[in-house]
């Protein structure tokens, strides 16, 4: 199993992959319902529908087609739309992008950890299993949030229900080892003044040496390679063990250019 050559990825603009559908899925999945205006639901992808990966080579940013070999469920939330009344607006979904970006934090992170914004706790829910992580601090504003995932959440992880910008500045300087800001809907791909002020706050009460950072919601090109190796997780690893990685690339434009990274069941 061995990562194509990037040179050869990154020549064009976009690229398509396919994914194996088991390791995207589930187990144990969060369920359909609302809870206050929050409603958690699923979209299907069928093999024929894709999603996007925003990726950043450098200051170069490209996005990736994924494609599942099988039809998937990926869980979003939505809230009513502020633009119409019948419409659900989306908010937070769990897709490749969202786990990928996520996963340069998420392999650093150790000890006790901070992290603003629960949302869909994906972060949250991968390392309470790790060993590394030895407590969880958590700052989600909404409530119904929380009450949606907290089922999920085990005694590692203490819930602050409250505002990022004024909860974290109750903690002491050099409180935690790690932390994590992502308190947004959107994909910025570039630090924000927004994004800088978050770092600052982690910064302080991180202690020296250890990693304080914001979603920007972009893939860096050596985590996507590295995850086309196979060597990153699927984000629900446990119960997929046996789910093989990512199946095939294919270039857009080159029929031939059939870049085999693992071989799927
Ligand atoms: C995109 S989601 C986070 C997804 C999360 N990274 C995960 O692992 O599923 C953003 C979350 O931040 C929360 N949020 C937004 N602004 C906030 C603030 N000022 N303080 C605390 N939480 C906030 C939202 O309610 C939402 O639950």
């Amino acid at each position: 199993m061995g990562i194509p050559n990037a040179s050869v990825v990154e020549a064009r603009s976009t690229f398509w992959l396919t994914l194996n559908a088991a390791q995207w899925t589930d187990p144990d999945p969060l369920g359909e319902g609302t809870v206050g205006p929050l409603r958690l639901d699923y979209r299907e992808r069928d093999p024929s529908g894709w999603l996007v990966v925003h990726l950043l080579l450098g200051r170069r940013q490209m996005t990736a087609r994924v494609f599942f070999d099988r039809t998937i469920r990926i869980p979003v939330l939505a809230v009513p739309s502020t633009a119409h009344w019948s419409w659900w607006e989306i908010v937070m979904s769990f897709t490749p992008n969202e786990w990928l970006s996520h996963w340069p934090f998420v392999r650093q992170a150790e000890g006790h950890v901070l992290i603003g914004g629960l949302g869909l706790g994906m972060v949250v829910r991968y390392l309470q299993e790790e060993p590394t992580v030895t407590r969880l601090t958590v700052i989600e504003r909404d409530p119904h949030v929380v009450r949606l995932i907290r089922d999920r959440l085990n005694a590692k992880v203490d819930v602050i229900v409250g505002d990022f910008w004024e909860e974290v500045r109750r903690f002491p300087d050099a409180t935690f080892d790690s932390a994590w800001v992502d308190i947004w809907n959107e994909v910025h791909g570039t630090r924000t003044p927004e994004h800088r002020k978050a770092e600052a706050a982690c910064r302080r009460v991180v202690k020296k040496g250890g990693v304080a950072k914001a979603w920007m919601g972009v893939v860096p090109f050596d985590t996507w390679c590295d995850f086309l190796s196979g060597s990153i997780p699927s984000p629900y690893r446990e119960r997929n063990r046996n789910a093989r990685p990512t199946t095939l690339l294919r270039r857009r434009r080159s029929g031939q250019a059939r870049l085999a990274v693992a071989s799927g069941d």
